[in-house]
């Protein structure tokens, strides 16, 4: 086996309340003056009040920022960037969806290392680290409270982008599925679909190690026995903190091996076509499941068991479609389409999107089966 590396946030403050722990985690990290970056909904919904009571009854200064938009555009960063230095903070804290944590990232790392942004897509491309930064997640999710991953939205190219840096680590993230209560089931299926494409998608590919598929297994058990019960019961505690660590453990995972075939056609689809991450990642996973299967059979024998399938005295291949078999019904009892004219997506975009989604080096690079433009369109025809 060739030489790999594992890195992870050194520390996950999680349970019940652990929200109220931010002063401590603000104060370990040598902070005085805190910026708490996140979107109007986290504002309106009250959950930025629950997290500014904290910090004032700390005596802690703060400033918010809270124009982040859902599929940020590189403006909105450089406008997270332009209020931290107004602002001048010690910490930066992120509350909020992965577009919030995501911001917030960057802001910290905008701080000190100037401009232009366009120099720092990429892979490790950014020279110095910012502020440290505290990451709390409403959303189970993106995992971008564990990643070292920020990605961004280009409206003139019409495309996202992602910078990938070391310094994006945050020194701590507060997992507290209080703050996950509220979101409306829709919001739920989503992002806890996008947790487990990030689990499959980081399990299934070429730069899984014994870490990664360990922390991706758990948290395919994790989804596959609790999303339902999120989705339908938002106020059951237990589901909600099962999702929530499903969502960090396999953000733990993919910031190590990056994702697939699935998040570089969600990032196409999505750069052109206004729909939510989670949507998108959740409709594909499917279709990809089922082209990239016979490079992993195993792989999927043991997604179908996690899901609690009956695998046993099978052959492989016959096993390892019925992951692809579990992962429908989850998405049927979610509601959510997996035919692409859902979505209104024409087939004359199938070309442009197809050479976008096998541009996407850092994830096709981890895709376990190679894919070509030729592919990439038949299967989106395919699943029309
Ligand atoms: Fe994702």
């Amino acid at each position: 086996m060739k030489v790999q590396s594992f890195e992870t946030v050194r520390r996950v403050v999680f349970g019940h309340g652990a929200v109220e722990s931010l002063p401590d985690e603000v104060k370990r990290v040598k902070g005085s003056r805190v910026l708490v970056v996140t979107d109007p909904g986290i504002k309106s919904a009250g959950v930025l009040d629950q997290v500014t009571g904290v910090l004032e009854r700390a005596n802690l200064g703060f400033s918010v920022f809270a124009e982040v938009e859902p599929d940020p555009r590189v403006e909105v960063a450089l406008a997270g960037a332009k209020a931290a230095k107004d602002f001048g903070p010690d910490v930066i804290v992120g509350l909020g969806g992965g577009s919030a944590l995501d911001i917030s990232k960057v802001s910290s790392v905008l701080l000190a290392n100037e401009g232009p942004i366009d120099k720092y897509f990429g892979m490790e491309l950014v020279p110095r680290p910012g502020v440290p930064l505290i990451l709390i997640p409403t959303t189970a999710g993106t995992g971008s409270e564990m990643t070292s991953i920020c990605v961004l939205s280009d409206t003139q190219n019409k495309v996202k982008k992602g910078i990938v840096s070391e310094h994006m680590f945050a020194r701590a993230a507060l997992l507290d599925p209080q703050l996950t209560l509220a979101l409306p089931p829709r919001v739920t299926a989503m992002t806890g679909m996008d947790a487990l494409v990030h689990a499959i998608e980081s399990f299934v590919g070429v730069r899984a190690t014994v870490f990664t598929d360990t922390l991706n297994l758990q948290a395919i058990r994790l989804v596959a026995a609790n999303l339902r019960q999120a989705f339908a019961q938002g106020q059951n505690l237990a589901a909600r903190e099962n999702m929530l660590h499903a969502s960090c453990l396999a953000g733990m995972a993919f910031s190590n091996t990056q994702n697939g075939l699935d998040h570089a056609l969600a990032l196409a689809i999505g750069g052109k076509f206004h729909l939510p991450h989670g949507l998108l990642t959740a409709f594909i996973l499917p279709w990809v499941m089922e082209y990239n299967l016979i490079a992993t059979p195993h792989k999927y024998v043991e997604i179908a068991k996690a899901f609690g399938e009956k695998t046993r005295r099978m052959p492989e291949v016959q096993a390892a479609r019925l992951a692809v078999k579990a992962v429908k019904n989850l998405l049927d009892d979610l509601g959510i389409s997996y035919r692409l004219s859902s979505y209104g997506v024409p087939r004359e975009e199938f070309p442009a999107l197809a050479k976008t989604t096998v541009g996407a080096v850092r994830l096709i690079s981890n895709n376990p089966r190679t894919v070509t433009e030729q592919e990439v369109i038949g299967i989106l025809e395919a699943n029309y």
